[in-house]
Formats: C-alpha cells, sequence, structure tokens
C-alpha cells in the first residue's frame, strides 16, 4: 500500500493509521542515515513554517528549526510574547492569514481545541508541538527510540510509565500504544488516573490493533516492561501542584530498585525531558528554599546503563524532520 501524507496535520496520533505512523519512522530512520553519511538535500526548498509557541520548548523548537533548515525550508518563531496571536485578534483571522503565508504551522500551547481549530482555519498542515492532552511528536522519536534498542517488534514492546497518568505524555503514549498494538501500562496514584473519557478513545483504537492499556496503582505490575518512562510531575502551567504532587508521586520515582521491579535486564530508560533528575543544580534558589524534592527519576537512573534519553532527544529532530517533509516536502527522490 502507498502511503501519501501530503497535506496532512498532526494534531494527535488517533488522526493515522498504524500504516502511516509506521511510515513516518521509516522515512526517519532514512533521514537519519542519510544525515550520518553526510548527505545533503533540499527537500523543504522554499517552503516557510510558522512555529507558534504559548508554552516554552528546547527540543520541539529547535528540532523543527533543524530539520527544516537541513532540507533548504525556513521558519518564523513566534512566541507568546511576540505577536497578536491569542491577544487582539480572533484564532480565526490570525490562523486565515498564517495559512495565506505558511506551507505549515506548528503550535504548542495549552488546549487541543487551538490546535485544531488552527488546521481548521489556516487550510494548511497543523503540527502539534504539545498541549494539555496530547505531544504526538513526542511519541513518534520515542518508537523510533524503542526501535533502535530493543530487538523486538513494537507490537511484542511493553511500555510502563510511570508517574503523572493523565498528562500530555501519557495520554500521547496511550494512543501511540493503541495504534502500534503494544502494550501500555499507566502506572500512578489513583488521584492522578487517567481521564476515563480520554483513556475509552485509546481503549476504543486498541481493540483493532490488539494492544492493550491498563492502569493500576502498583510498581510490582511493571514485571516484564521493556520500556520505563517517566516525566516531570508538574507539568507546565501545573506548577503549583508541586507539593502536593510530590506527596503523590514519590513512590513512582524511577530508581534502580524500580528499574528491578522489571525483572528485565535490558529495560532501557526513557523520558520526553525536560527532567529534574538534577533539580539541585538546575532549580534556582526559591524552588530549592521551599524544599521539594521533585525528582521523578535519580541521576543514577537518568545517567545510568538503562538510559537512552539523549537518542532520543536526538531522534526528535529526525522524526520531525520526516513529518514535515512527508507532508509538505519534494518527495520526487
Ligand atoms: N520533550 C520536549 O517536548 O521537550 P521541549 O519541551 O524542550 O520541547
Ligand atoms: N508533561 C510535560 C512534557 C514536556 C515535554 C509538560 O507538559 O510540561
Amino acid at each position: 500500500m502507498s502511503i501519501d501524507l501530503k497535506g496532512r496535520s498532526l494534531l494527535s496520533l488517533m488522526d493515522l493509521s498504524a500504516e502511516e505512523i509506521r511510515y513516518l519512522l521509516d522515512f526517519a530512520i532514512k533521514l537519519k542515515a542519510e544525515r550520518k553519511a553526510g548527505i545533503r538535500k533540499e527537500r523543504l526548498k522554499g517552503r516557510c513554517i510558522l512555529l507558534l509557541f504559548e508554552k516554552t520548548s528546547t527540543r520541539t523548537r529547535c528540532s523543527f528549526e533543524v530539520g527544516a533548515a537541513q532540507e533548504g525550508g525556513v521558519v518564523t518563531f513566534l512566541s507568546n510574547a511576540d505577536s497578536q496571536f491569542g491577544k487582539k485578534e480572533s484564532l480565526e483571522d490570525s490562523a486565515k492569514v498564517f495559512g495565506r503565508l505558511y506551507d505549515a504551522i506548528e503550535y504548542r500551547g495549552y488546549s487541543q481545541k487551538t490546535v485544531e481549530d488552527l488546521a481548521k482555519y489556516s487550510g494548511v498542515p497543523v503540527y502539534n508541538g504539545l498541549t494539555d492532552v496530547d505531544h504526538p511528536t513526542q511519541i513518534l522519536a520515542d518508537l523510533m527510540t524503542i526501535e533502535e534498542h530493543c530487538s523486538k517488534p513494537l507490537d511484542q514492546v511493553k511500555v510502563a510509565f510511570l508517574g503523572d497518568t493523565r498528562n500530555n505524555m501519557a495520554y500521547a503514549w496511550m494512543y501511540g500504544c493503541a495504534k502500534m498494538g503494544m502494550q501500555f501500562i499507566a502506572c500512578g496514584p489513583k488521584e492522578l488516573a487517567p481521564d476515563p473519557e480520554i483513556f475509552g478513545r485509546a481503549q476504543e483504537a486498541a481493540k483493532e490493533s490488539g494492544a492493550t492499556l491498563t492502569f493500576t496503582t502498583d510498581t510490582a505490575d511493571i514485571e516484564g516492561a521493556d520500556v520505563v518512562y517517566t516525566d516531570i510531575w508538574a507539568s507546565m502551567g501545573e506548577e503549583k501542584e508541586i507539593p502536593k504532587r510530590v506527596k503523590l508521586l514519590a513512590p513512582y520515582k524511577v530508581t534502580d530498585e524500580l528499574l528491578e521491579k522489571t525483572k528485565n535486564p535490558n529495560v532501557i530508560f526513557m523520558h520526553c525531558l525536560p527532567s529534574f533528575h538534577d533539580f539541585e543544580t538546575t532549580m534556582g534558589e526559591e524552588q530549592r528554599a521551599l524544599g521539594y524534592d521533585i525528582r521523578e527519576v535519580t541521576d543514577e537512573v537518568f545517567n545510568g546503563p538503562h538510559s537512552v534519553v539523549i537518542d532520543e532527544a536526538e531522534n526528535r529532530m529526525h522524526t520531525i524532520k520526516a513529518l514535515m517533509v512527508a507532508t509538505i516536502g519534494d518527495l520526487s527522490d
């Protein structure tokens, strides 16, 4: 079956079929190999991409900028502070103007509806660079990284996500696993259990692929996991929740003892980043003075032999580049 993603948006992995996700992964693997071999192409020559960020970013922004530049494309970066977007005019008006100027739009912010409305009104492909409830480009990089490090097909891989199981990463993982027929365990406190409606939607998709998605409060259930994944305990915009989260999530911190519960000597540790594993050095005076230990993973695990987090971060760029080229690029060679 030939896959054609030209003109398509990526608002959620739920919008793509397993075959389309497979195509993007294979394309990213090819682009990474090309890059390592020093092969230069200009598949985005003459293409202009808007990068609209209402929340901060390191990896996502840099991946779009570098990925576009490597293929001859041009980007405009607009942060919250730089434009009228969301302030002086309606989203509809902004989106229509962006659609006349740009070939595609990346959006990072709060509401999933904003990214959907940008796609609806702009008429050009829109890429979800993270909302409160999804982070699909991260999962593309994560799936690629799992394939590089686990010697089994994705539909035999078991992923255990520890921590806040109702955040954007947990939901994006549910969708990704549901599409690719994987085993997914969301492991966290019942107070932070997945939203039943979102979980139900992912479960429906799982029925088609043979994936299994479960929620548990018991860390013993991560036995057999190939991947242990975590994320920060309070996502962007939730900082005031930190005192409560530290209490709820301390038992789900990823430590060497926790990795041992997988009983899998080849387990890999993954994290979307940024991470507070070294928060004593990264936090400001004021936050340290609050005295909360917000480390979702220890330094030993983060920098240890099971960790693949830097490969994972690199793969953001290759997968995002594949997405841009597949949807707006020149695929003639
Ligand atoms: N993982 C990720 O999205 O990183 P940034 O917030 O730095 O973009
Ligand atoms: N859950 C995190 C992911 C960061 C990539 C956040 O939204 O802040």
